[in-house]
């Protein structure tokens, strides 16, 4: 069954109209890297230009991957390609980066994967409570057949999208700026921003609690201006996206996973040279090694530097605090096993 993203025709319609009245500055943002590079007779060749767009900021653990893929693919491909790096929203924020990477202006993205909902809702996985023990298992997963179903999946291929990797974020944990949260009771009546998809509403109404999507860009805002109560969020994205300046208590509560997936426009991609495409995936490679080697320690860096700040009250869920979450949070996985898939959430738990 195709299921193609409606909005991507409205932004093709429109990134042709652009180029047709001279709107689009850089040529290079179209989906073919043979059309930036063919040179005509002895006239240089074009960089190919790979515009990678994302939201966090550039000091976080994505960002800094981010950065080192596009340092990689200049020294490997002798700056025969250029990645040109947007953090922070500043090209597209959570509702359009999947539109543009279909539509071909920008051509490699790297979301959170439950904003990959709007296409396939078994990328839902990672949201569900209490599913992954620990960092090993999260990256015993990306390497599984079960994560290359994902990559591969129908939808993606319907849309011209391919998955090259995962890169790993880390636990969620829960903020908020009423009251410490230790027991599911403390959830009742607040309201919690979530990044997508029905699962994550699930799981705050399995605690009594409501939840608003918010794109993450403007987090930060409605933390601030009490549109909503709190948030979950890693370590790290609490800490870089300065969370604690507008937010007082904080539970570590490990009890959901925020991870990604790069994904390229297909086109694009493959229009791209041989030789030269070698070299960008043997910068991927890299810069995926590297981010799996940092992710973990950049999030326990950013929980001591939120400790040592002491802005946020602190409080960890003990063993036995856990189990009363997990148990209350039982019925999001009668209700959306069958759309995650049974196999998907089985191979998951098989790889504990
Ligand atoms: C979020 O919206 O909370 C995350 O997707 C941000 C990110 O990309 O880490």
């Amino acid at each position: 069954m195709k299921k193609k993203l409606a909005s991507v025709v409205l932004a093709g319609v429109m990134a042709l109209s652009l180029a047709a009245c001279g709107g689009a500055t850089d040529k290079q943002a179209g989906p073919q890297a043979g059309d930036q590079a063919a040179g005509q007779g002895d006239q240089k060749k074009e960089q190919i230009v790979i515009k990678f767009s994302h939201v966090v900021a550039p000091d976080s653990v994505k960002g800094k991957a981010a950065d080192k893929f596009a340092e990689l693919v200049a020294q490997k491909t002798d700056n025969k390609v250029k990645v040109e790096v947007y953090p922070s929203s500043q090209l597209y924020g959570d509702k359009d980066e999947l539109d543009a990477l279909v539509a071909g202006n920008v051509q490699m993205i790297a979301p959170s994967v439950t904003k990959m909902v709007k296409l396939d809702p078994r990328w839902q996985y990672v949201d569900m409570p209490f599913l992954f023990k620990d960092e090993e298992h999260a990256k015993k997963f990306f390497d599984s057949d079960a994560a290359k179903s994902l990559l591969n999946g129908q939808a993606l291929q319907d849309n011209d999208i391919l998955g090259l990797a995962f890169w790993e974020n880390g636990f969620k944990q829960f903020v908020n700026s009423k009251h410490p949260l230790k027991t599911p009771e403390d959830f009742k009546g607040l309201k919690f921003r979530v990044q997508a998809g029905k699962v994550l509403e699930s799981q705050f109404k399995s605690l009594g609690a409501g939840s608003a999507t918010i794109p993450f860009g403007e987090t930060y805002a409605a933390l601030q201006q009490g549109t909503v109560d709190g948030t979950e969020n890693t370590f790290n994205n609490i800490d870089t996206q300065k969370y604690q300046e507008v937010q007082k208590y904080m539970t570590v509560s490990n009890h959901g996973r925020l991870d990604y997936a790069i994904f390229v426009n297909k086109p694009f991609w493959e229009s791209m040279p041989a030789d030269i495409r070698a070299k960008v995936e043997e910068a991927l490679k890299e810069a995926t090694d590297y981010e799996l080697q940092m992710a973990a320690a950049e999030n326990q860096t950013s929980y001591d530097k939120l400790k040592q700040a002491g802005k946020l009250e602190i409080y960890e869920l003990s063993d036995a605090d856990k189990a009363q979450f997990e148990k209350l949070m039982e019925p999001v996985y009668s209700e959306f096993s069958n759309v995650i898939t049974p196999e998907l959430i089985d191979a998951i738990k098989n790889l504990k």
